[in-house]
This record gives structure tokens, sequence and C-alpha cells, in this order.
């Protein structure tokens, strides 16, 4: 028989564990036969700038499946990068809904959308977002501290992800002692440490050269196959556009579907490295 105090510790971890599962548990609707991982219906964000208000995003909606390759392609100021600071829950909307793995973000507070974001959700920020005084090796590891999988399945994957992003001997080097590449290269390691099950890359391959442009596409997309998740890119390479499933394009915060693989090739884009813009 346990002591009375420990039976009550363990009803509080219990229901604690409860209140864990109510929102990690998998609650993604199937349409067509295919999982919907990511449901983002009439989204509105706008920010007051001294007299004015502008719409960075006005009512978006669109539609992410499990395992999908999706790019968002569009002008500079076009609302992109709120768009996918929104989907990932790094900023609330005025109006509409987002919609991850069947569970509204709308309906967590802070504390459980922090931790429903380190489970399922990476980011890839268009600036690298490192913290400047934690080295190359802790920054991969932040978002390990959200939520407590076993130790040995993170070792494992953290030597795969160094390997492929070749960062072995820049571990315990501080951000600032890092190439731009390699900085993004550790900001790819961090969105990727938790496994998520939605990627959001914010024009991943801006700063990089062709050739280690390339090797990030790559990467990403083995990613995608092995672990089976989403993969939703803003891009202005429409070379790299060209290999989604589909492709959205933003036009002053409105958001249209632009191309469907299965429709052929994008408008306007004839092959080659051309970019959008
Ligand atoms: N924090 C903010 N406060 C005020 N306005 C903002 C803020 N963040 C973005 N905006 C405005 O919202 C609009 C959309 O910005 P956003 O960064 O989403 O564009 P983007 O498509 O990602 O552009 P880029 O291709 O240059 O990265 C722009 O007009 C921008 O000035
Ligand atoms: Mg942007």
């Amino acid at each position: 028989m346990y002591p009375k105090k420990d039976k009550k510790a363990e009803a509080a971890r219990r229901a604690m564990q409860e209140a864990i599962d109510n929102h990690t548990a998998d609650l993604a609707p199937v349409v067509d036969g295919r999982k919907v991982i990511l449901e983002v219906t009439d989204v509105i964000r706008q920010y007051n700038q001294y007299d004015e208000v502008v719409t960075a995003v006005n009512r978006a909606s669109f539609r992410v499946f499990m395992g999908e390759f999706v790019a968002i392609v569009g002008a500079s100021g076009s609302g992109k990068s709120t768009l996918l600071h929104l989907c990932a829950g790094l900023d609330r909307p005025q109006a509409g809904s987002i919609v991850v793995r069947g569970h509204k973000l709308e309906n967590m507070n802070e504390d459980e959308l922090g931790k429903f974001r380190g489970s399922f959700l990476g980011m890839i920020f268009q600036s690298h977002h490192l913290i400047p005084h934690l080295t190359a090796l802790e920054n991969i590891l932040v978002p390990t501290l959200m939520c407590g999988r076993d130790e040995i399945s993170y070792d494992q994957h953290l030597k795969l992800l160094v390997a492929s992003l070749d960062l072995a001997d820049r571990l315990h080097h501080l951000p600032s002692e890092l190439s731009g590449g390699q900085q993004q290269r550790v900001a790819i390691a961090r969105a990727l440490i938790n496994r998520p099950q939605i990627l959001f890359a914010d024009e991943p391959t801006g700063n990089l050269d062709r050739a280690n442009a390339e090797d990030v596409l790559q990467l990403l997309l083995d990613t995608r196959a092995e672990m089976g998740c989403a993969l939703v890119m803003v891009t202005h390479d429409l070379s790299i556009a060209a290999r989604a499933d589909r492709v959205f394009k933003m036009e002053g915060g409105r958001l249209r579907l632009w191309n469907n693989r299965l429709d052929g090739i994008l408008p306007g884009y004839e092959g080659g490295e051309e970019s959008y813009e």
C-alpha cells in the first residue's frame, strides 16, 4: 500500500499526463484518404503602424496533408513570414482558425502551445534566431528541453543530423564563430531534433550558394521522406518551388493556389535557376 500522500502525488501526475495527452492526441481528420496535418481557415493578421493598419495576412486558407511538400512564393512584404509564424503557433491571428493534428491552436494557453510546438512543429527562421551565448550544440538541443523524450533516441538522431549537416567540428562554437551557412545548418538541426510532424522553413536556402542550397533542400526532402513529416517552405527560388507537390502564391496578404504539380510546370517558369521577382 502506498502512503496517502503518494496516492495524491500519483493522482496529480496522472491528471497532468491526461491534460498533456488531451492536447497531444492525434485527432487529425482524414480527407480523400489523406491525413490533414494543418488546416488554416480565413486567417487575418493585422499590424498597427502609426495611424495605419497593415493587413499582413488577409483571410488566408489552405490545407496541408501529412507528408506533403508545399511551397509558398510571393514578393517581399506579401506576408509569407507572417503566415508561417501564425501556422507554427509563434504568433496569434486576429481572426480565423489554425488547426494542427486536429487541435485548434487558439484553444491552447501559452504553456500548452509551447509544449505542442516543441512536440510536433519545427521552424527554420528566415534569420536564424540562434541564441548568441549558447554553442551550436546547445542551440540544437534547446527544443529538447520542452518535451522529455529519452536521451538515447536523441543521441542517435543528433549524430545523424550533425553528420548530414557537416557540423561535427563546429558543435562547440558560438554562433558568432560560425559562417552564415553554418549558422543556417545549426538552425536546421534545431528544427529537426524533435522529429516534427510539420517542418516550416522560411527561405532556408536564401543565404546559401547554389551547391549548399541544393544540399540543404535535399536534406529537407530526405528528412520528409524518412520522418513522413510535411514540409511547408517559403522560397523565392522557382526551381525549388517547382519541386513541391503544390505551390501557393501570396499577394498583398492574400494566398491562392498557384500550381498543383499534376497540372504541369509553374506559370512563367521554364526551368533553370531564375528566381521569383
Ligand atoms: N512586427 C511588425 N509590425 C508591423 N508590421 C509588420 C510586422 N511584421 C511584418 N509587418 C508588415 O507585414 C507585411 C508582411 O511582412 P512579412 O515579413 O510577412 O513579409 P514577407 O512576405 O515574409 O517578406 P520577405 O520576402 O521580405 O521576407 C509587411 O508589410 C511588413 O512590413
Ligand atoms: Mg519573410
